[in-house]
């Protein structure tokens, strides 16, 4: 038998997460001078201006540890959204509450349902708890089947996942199916909205999911992100909204200053900052009915997106497409990793960026 040094057996069926390729990346590898990122689903606009100048404002104050029970950050939180700071947590990107959820809730052997084709950290985590994940079908066009969820849901089940909208098909789930399947599931059982992308939504029927934690449900917790709409990807700040009970068992395991000085100056500001936001909701707007548009003059189907970014049906040759994009300095994400082979993703640039896609994919496709 070996005596070599073995990892924990949960550890065994994990592939790492395989991020957007970076630009840099790109340029050195095809020897490009001009490459564009389509592929995270970050803010094509830059950075908040208002975090920008936090975070250089709070440079000469490094020497110090940051405040780890976030006070401030969390107090401007809980005013902004009206909600009581007992019931706000704050981490190292939200992908870290995904992280500390699995650590606080998961036991070896535990089920974690989730629908197929979402985000890929929650398997991550899920398997690195040695729990077990269960995967339930899309609906026809793409979306979260909600119900098939809740049959999914047995004794074992410690946390249901519903990404909304869900990445990487960009869909979402209406309040009422929500508000349906909220009552299903049994109150020992965490339901994780992941509202990564909810900024981007101009959907009248999508959910007020902050109401069942205002309402003081305990199983609800409502997950969120500085990366999209705040263009602060890079700081890493995540944050969620459940329960005092949830809030104060995270705090247990969470690392003792997850989020750094800089992401807290960056996280206060980047909330007063609603001009921004607005500028960034009205660009990926209008760029996601210029894309649509584009599409259908290509012939291509895709998913209906809320959000920013589009699932695009490329057929069996996607890989080979995205491969293309890359060598001419166009970077998109290929989706076979969320067993979507056919399927690229593409997030929503600038006016130009856009352009630039759409010529490139339709230069490709024609040769
Ligand atoms: C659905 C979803 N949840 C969570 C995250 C993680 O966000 P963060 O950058 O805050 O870790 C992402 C990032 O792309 C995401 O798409």
């Amino acid at each position: 038998m070996s005596k070599g040094i073995h990892q924990q057996h949960g550890l065994e069926s994990i592939n790492p997460y395989v991020p957007g390729k970076p630009i840099e990346d790109v340029k050195r590898e095809y020897g490009l001078d001009d490459v564009i990122k389509m592929a995270s689903n970050e803010n094509p606009l830059g950075v908040s201006p208002k975090a920008l100048a936090a975070m250089k404002a709070a440079l000469p104050k490094l020497n110090h540890y940051p405040d780890g029970a976030n006070y401030e950050f969390r107090s401007a939180l809980a005013e902004h959204f009206s909600i009581d700071m007992s019931q706000v947590a704050v981490g190292n990107g939200a992908d870290d509450l995904i992280l500390e959820l699995s650590m606080a809730y998961l036991e070896d052997g535990d089920e974690v349902v989730v629908s197929r084709s979402s985000f890929p950290m929650y398997d991550i985590y899920t398997a690195a708890m040695r729990a077990r994940m269960i995967k339930t079908p899309l609906t026809s066009g793409h979306g979260i089947d909600l119900n098939a969820m809740a049959d999914a849901i047995t004794e074992r089940t410690k946390i249901v996942y519903v990404c909304n909208p869900n990445n990487p098909t960009g869909t979402i789930v209406h309040a009422d199916a929500v508000d349906a399947f909220i009552r299903r599931v049994p109150e020992s059982v965490i339901i994780v909205l992941d509202e990564a992308y909810y900024e981007m939504v101009d959907s009248d029927s999508f959910p007020n999911s902050l109401a069942y934690v205002r309402g003081r449900r305990k199983n609800v917790f409502v997950l969120r992100t500085f990366s999209k709409v705040y263009g602060l990807a890079g700081i890493r700040i995540g944050y969620g909204f459940a329960h005092p009970e949830v809030i104060s068992t995270l705090f247990k395991i969470k690392p003792p200053f997850n989020v750094n000085g800089l992401a807290q100056a960056a996280g206060i500001a980047a909330l007063k900052d609603s001009d921004f936001v607005t500028q960034s909701v009205d660009t990926n707007k209008i760029g996601r009915q210029v894309l649509c548009r584009e599409l259908d003059r290509l012939g291509l189907s895709y998913a209906e997106s809320h959000t920013n970014f589009i699932l695009i049906r490329i057929g069996l040759n996607a890989s080979t497409v995205q491969q293309s994009l890359l060598k001419r300095g166009v970077i998109v994400r290929p989706c076979r990793g969320y067993d979507l082979p056919e399927f690229l993703r593409v997030s929503i640039g600038t006016p130009d960026q856009n352009e630039r896609f759409i010529m490139t994919l339709g230069e490709i496709l024609a040769s």
